[in-house]
Formats: structure tokens, C-alpha cells, sequence
């Protein structure tokens, strides 16, 4: 990481357009600009209301317990049950009818499941855990592909109070053995497999094959879903016979607002996976507050659609935790966007009437390229507000996601978070700020985050640093799993009394923030600090680029000078007059020092499993290197497709 940049980012890209919301969605939004005004005026009086949106078996005594920094508590003294606010309260409520999931297998096959339902699932899973010999605070691994039984599981495991570590399905044999054993996971529940790209696609093999070096785990859940052979062991045990066979009735037991809830994995691409511990209270208060202001959610007629995998935080917050809470009906799809055609996203707001969808930029440039008269096929008039998240959105991603899915008025908001941070911390309130394309703008109310230079003193608007966090906020990780001493070192070491995010920003003129990438990413160039976000953004601002990635290669001049990979959008070709084109384009648009030192088209580019370029290896190709590890890739061949279409091309 450039821990001691030479000087605070630049900050090149500037933004004049911007979208207020309309009068009539204004009017009748869930949260209006006084929250900011009350959240200022008492921060913990502001979160206190929010953790009132839930039921608590007992009342907190306090609401911060900040004594020991960084070890926060919130809602010291509160219980409560996390599934029984998310399924037991609204079918009390005589909402057990609603459906709380409308199913999409890949194949084709739907499900629609009631709130009742699933409620009545995820009691009998409870006891089949029960019974399994799962207690309060034993560890359950979840390897499992899209599919309701998902959500079942992790629901049954928040009821018995047994953290839940849920594994994204296709990680690979050791990266699930390694998160069973930090975990020291008891149980784990897994799918014999899942569908993708129109086959079904074995996870319990891998299982085994983990379990070989994992003591801990006593037993096996299986959900039958693709129906496919896998070996089957002693330990094994049916999900449809255990949790099909378990009492119908379970009594959800109220558990302390910090009980651990669930410890999620991050995929960093190096050292071992960081176990990142979130809470029960905070963490439940946040994620549905924010599920309720960001995406103005109105249970009683929206259908809600997080493309997230579950395996991710945004599946945990944003598809479980925020929506269920919420009394949501949502939409989950198993399977791929392009499978069994390019259209599959639309045909499916269009047949579900889809009004909120909340997706990733690496998906949104990935329509792009695909072409706007797919989007153009389908009905998408349901949508309503529009969501981003994983990546900074380019400008241009960003104004055609308005366009070509919103229809030209439907609000876009761009949420920062972290899997750290539990919940959105940074987005535009759809019925109360005036969009503006690439930019997250401002905290949510009750949430301080600072853009700050290397001393960890505020910049001023139109500067350039690194994203801290102020205060100790509801959803905030509790520590990393086993590993306090890693917790403080690698959040709270660089700034004084910080949580540092490690991402770069900037202010723009009004105050607004920018994400500018992860600063180990940030290039160097003549001394000026550059950050790759901003000369991606105005690579695909031209027209005929869809996704770019820049990455700084070592430069005997200017110590590293940029590199562009980009991909054109639909049909459009490429020429050495093209390249240069794009260079001086990139130079007119951010000025001459971000100018490309070289353009190279490709066809692909290498992405984590969630959609995050990675740029680090596209460096060693910049820098004529062998190319380092791959196994963190979505697809680990694409490096040498990369690499054999270069030398094709030379
Ligand atoms: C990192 C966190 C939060 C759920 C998904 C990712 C990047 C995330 C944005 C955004 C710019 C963003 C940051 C952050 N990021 N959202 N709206 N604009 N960058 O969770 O895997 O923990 O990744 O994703 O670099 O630090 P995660």
C-alpha cells in the first residue's frame, strides 16, 4: 500500500450534470433531508430511533459503549432475535401471505414463497440444527448455490444464535477448508450443486475434499438441488429428511444485541482470509434502515432485486438481512446474466414488474458492451430506483444504466460500503439528493466519513486522500474473527482514532465524494498521485470503449506511466488512429498528465469472483512479468487469453 503518498491525490475528473429527484417521488419518499438535520443534531438519539424499528425482547441500556476503541458495543443490554424480525413479527402482523421470495432457477423453474413459508421452514430447519447438536455460538459453514434453502439456513442459524459463515459457492476446495477451520465450523450446509451457465454444477465433492482437513465438522446438511450423484458419508445428513422431518414449532429465543451473527470471509488476494465478526443489533438497525432510505422500499407494492450472490456481503445486508426485516418481496436469481441469453436480467424485471434493482458496475459495463437494444426488448417501466455497488461506477456506466434501464428518469444511487462496514455508509437518498454520475456524494445521516491527507487532517473541498470513518457506527465489524491485534493493525493503525477504509477519495467543489479505488492501486506519475478510477472513467466516457482498467507500469521517466487495457463496446474496431484517439481523448479529459502511455484492446479482463478488476495482474503483463497468482480469479484462464491475444496482436 502507498502508505506515505508523495502528494494527496489529484483530482482530475470534474462532473457538471446532475439529476434532481422528481416532485412526485419526493413527496411520498421514506426519508426526506430532515434525517441529516436530526442525525447531526444527536447522532446516538438518530440511531436509537432506527434500532426502534425492530422488535427487542429487552431494551437496551445504553446505545454506544465506547469505552474500549475500536471494540465497539451498541445497544449494550438489548435482546432480540434477528430471524424473528425478519419472518415472526410480520406474519404477527398478518403479512404471512406476502411473498417474501419469487425464485428464478437457472433452468427456468420458479417458487414463489410466502412469508409464512418461509417462516415455517426456517423453524423446522432450526430444530433440525437443534437436533443436529448445533447450540448458541457453535459455527455453521453455508456452501451453497442461489437458491431459497440459503436464506433458510442462515435464517435458522440467526434463530439458534449460531454465527453463520456462508462461503461463496465457487470458491475452491481450500478456500473453504481454510474459512471452516479459522471458523472451527461445527456443521456445514451445503447443496449437492447448483445451476450455471445451463449445467449444473457439483458443490458437495467439494466439500469433501475440504472436510479432509477440517476436524471440526461433525456434520453435513445437504439440500438436494440439482439432483446430480455425490458421494455420500457417514456424516451426511438429507436437508429434505432432517428439516422435513423436524417439529413444525420453534420458539425463537431473544439473544444479546452483540451475539455474534455471522463471520464473513474477505477474499483478499493475499495472506490468509480476514474472518470479519458483525453483531446482532447494530448490525440488524443498519442494515434495515439503510435497505429503507436508500432504496425507499415500500413493502406493500415493491418487488426488490439484489443481484448479489449470497456468498457476498451484499447478499448477506441487501438480500437477506435489510429486506427481510423490511417485510420486502424480492426476486432471487440462481444463475448467470447471459444464460440461456444476454436479455435474462430484463425478461426477468419484466416478468416479476421489477421497482428496485440493486446490481454492480462490472455488470452494468457488461450490458454495455453487450449492446442497448437488448434492454430496449423488455417492458423495464416498473423500475423505480436503481442501485450500484462493488466498484466505483464510471460517469458514463452510470448515465447509461439511466438511460437504457432507468428510462431517462429513474434515480440512480451509487452506495459505498465495505463487507467491514456491515451497511451502505455513503449514497445519495433518492427522494432528497440531486444525482450527480460517478459520484457516491454524501454519508447517510448518522454515519462521519472524511476524506483526509496523509497527516489524517480533513482536505478541504476540491482535495484529494484517503476515506476514514469518524465514528463508531451501528453495523461496524466487532473485530476480526481470533485476531483482535490484526483487526487494530490493519483498520485502525494509519489514523488516529480512524477506521481507514482503504480506499482513496476526493471532495468534489460542492462536498460531494468521489471513490477513486483501493490505494494500493493508485498510480504515481511525475510525482503526482493518480488514481486509476478516474482515467478508467474517462476511457469509457468515450464512445466506443465499454470497460477499461488502468494500471501504473514501473517507467524509467516518470516512475510509473499509465497503461490502459480497455473493451470496446458492440461492434466497434480498433486501429492505431483509434488508440491514439482514446490517449488525447483521456488527455483532453483530465488534462496531459493522465495521459495513457499506451492503449491495448482486449477482449476480457481479469476479474475477482465479485466482479473486481484485478488490476495487479494486468500489471505484471504491463511490466512484461510472469503473471502472479490467479487463483482468486472468477476465471483463472483468462490471464493467457489475455496474454496469447497480445502476442497475436503485436
Ligand atoms: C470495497 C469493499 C460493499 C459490498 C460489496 C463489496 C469497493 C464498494 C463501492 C462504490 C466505489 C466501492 C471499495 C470498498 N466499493 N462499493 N459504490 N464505489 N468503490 O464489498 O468486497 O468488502 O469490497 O469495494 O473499494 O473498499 P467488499
Amino acid at each position: 500500500m502507498a502508505d506515505t503518498p508523495q502528494e494527496t491525490l489529484a483530482n482530475l475528473l470534474s462532473e457538471e450534470r446532475t439529476f434532481p429527484p422528481s416532485p412526485e417521488f419526493s413527496k411520498s419518499a421514506n426519508v426526506t433531508a430532515a434525517a441529516y438535520d436530526e442525525a447531526a443534531a444527536d447522532r446516538l438519539a438518530f440511531w436509537e430511533r432506527q434500532a426502534r424499528r425492530l422488535d427487542w425482547s429487552k431494551d437496551w441500556d445504553r446505545v454506544l459503549d465506547w469505552d474500549d476503541p475500536p471494540f465497539a458495543k451498541w445497544f449494550t443490554g438489548g435482546e432480540l432475535n434477528v430471524a424473528a424480525n425478519c419472518l415472526d413479527r410480520h406474519v404477527a402482523n398478518g403479512l404471512g401471505d406476502r411473498v417474501a421470495i419469487h425464485f428464478e432457477g437457472e433452468p427456468g423453474d420458479t417458487r414463489a414463497v410466502t412469508y409464512a413459508e418461509l417462516l415455517d421452514e426456517v423453524k423446522r430447519a432450526a430444530n433440525a440444527l437443534t437436533d443436529l447438536g448445533v447450540e448458541a455460538g457453535d459455527r455453521v459453514v453455508i456452501y451453497m448455490p442461489m437458491i431459497p434453502e440459503a436464506a433458510v439456513a442462515m435464517l435458522a442459524c440467526a434463530r439458534i444464535g449460531a454465527p453463520h459463515s456462508v462461503v461463496f459457492g465457487g470458491f475452491s476446495v481450500s478456500a473453504l477448508s481454510s474459512r471452516i477451520q479459522d471458523a472451527g465450523a461445527k456443521l456445514v450446509i451445503c447443496a449437492d450443486g447448483g445451476f450455471r451457465k445451463g449445467r449444473p454444477l457439483a458443490l458437495k465433492p467439494t466439500v469433501d475434499e475440504a472436510l479432509e482437513s477440517c476436524p471440526s465438522v461433525e456434520k453435513v446438511l445437504v439440500v438436494t438441488r440439482t439432483g446430480q450423484d455425490v458421494g455420500w458419508n457417514d456424516r451426511d445428513v438429507k436437508w429434505e429428511d432432517a428439516v422435513g422431518g423436524a417439529a413444525a414449532e420453534h420458539e425463537a429465543q431473544a439473544f444479546d444485541a452483540e451475539h455474534p451473527l455471522f463471520i464473513l470471509y474477505t477474499s483478499g488476494t493475499t495472506g490468509k482470509p480476514k474472518g470479519i465478526l458483525h453483531t446482532s443489533g447494530g448490525y440488524l438497525t443498519q442494515a434495515s434502515y439503510t435497505h429503507h432510505a436508500v432504496f425507499d422500499l415500500k413493502p406493500e407494492t415493491d418487488v426488490y432485486w439484489c443481484t448479489a450472490d449470497i456468498g457476498w456481503v451484499t447478499g448477506h445486508s441487501y438480500i437477506v438481512y435489510g429486506p427481510m426485516s423490511n417485510g420486502a418481496t424480492q426476486v432471487m436469481y440462481e444463475g448467470t446474466p447471459d444464460t440461456p441469453h444476454t436479455g435474462r436480467f430484463w425478461e426477468i424485471v419484466q416478468k416479476y414488474g421489477v421497482t428496485i434493482l440493486y446490481t454492480a458496475p462490472t455488470a452494468i459495463r457488461t450490458f454495455m458492451k453487450w449492446g442497448d437494444d437488448i434492454p430496449a426488448r423488455y417492458d423495464l417501466s416498473s423500475l423505480r430506483v436503481l442501485g450500484s455497488v462493488g466498484e466505483p461506477i464510471n460517469p458514463e456506466a452510470w448515465i447509461w444504466y439511466r438511460e437504457h434501464i432507468g428510462g431517462g428518469s429513474v434515480p440512480v444511487v451509487d452506495t459505498w460500503w465495505q463487507t467491514e462496514t456491515g451497511a451502505i455508509m455513503v449514497s445519495p437518498l433518492p427522494g432528497v439528493t440531486a444525482t450527480k454520475p460517478g459520484s457516491a456524494q454524501r454519508p447517510l445521516p448518522g454515519i462521519n466519513v472524511d476524506v483526509v491527507d496523509e497527516q489524517g487532517e480533513s482536505v478541504p473541498n476540491g482535495g484529494g486522500g484517503f476515506l476514514t470513518i469518524r465514528e463508531p457506527w451501528p453495523s461496524m465489524l466487532r473485530t476480526i474473527w481470533g485476531d483482535d491485534q490484526r483487526f487494530l493493525d490493519t483498520y485502525w493503525a494509519h489514523f488516529d482514532g480512524m477506521y481507514f477504509a482503504g480506499d482513496g477519495a476526493k471532495k468534489d467543489d460542492d462536498g460531494d465524494l468521489w471513490l477513486l479505488g483501493r490505494v494500493d492501486d493508485i498510480m504515481l506519475v511525475s510525482g503526482h498521485n493518480i488514481s486509476t478510477t478516474e482515467v478508467e472513467s474517462a476511457l469509457v466516457s468515450h464512445e466506443t470503449v465499454a470497460e477499461a482498467a488502468v494500471v501504473g507500469a514501473s517507467d524509467p521517466v516518470t516512475g510509473q506511466g499509465i497503461v490502459a487495457f480497455v473493451i470496446l463496446r458492440g461492434q466497434a474496431e480498433s486501429s492505431p488512429e483509434h488508440l491514439a484517439e482514446l490517449r488525447a481523448h483521456v488527455a483532453k479529459t483530465l488534462g496531459p498528465i493522465a495521459k495513457p502511455r499506451q492503449v491495448i484492446v482486449v477482449a476480457e479482463l481479469p476479474k475477482t469472483r465479485s466482479g473486481k478488476i484485478m488490476r495487479r495482474l494486468l500489471r505484471d503483463i504491463a511490466e512484461d512479468r510472469e503473471i502472479g497468482d490467479v487463483t482468486t480469479l472468477a476465471d483463472n484462464t483468462v490471464m493467457s487469453r489475455i496474454k496469447s491475444g497480445l502476442q497475436a496482436g503485436k
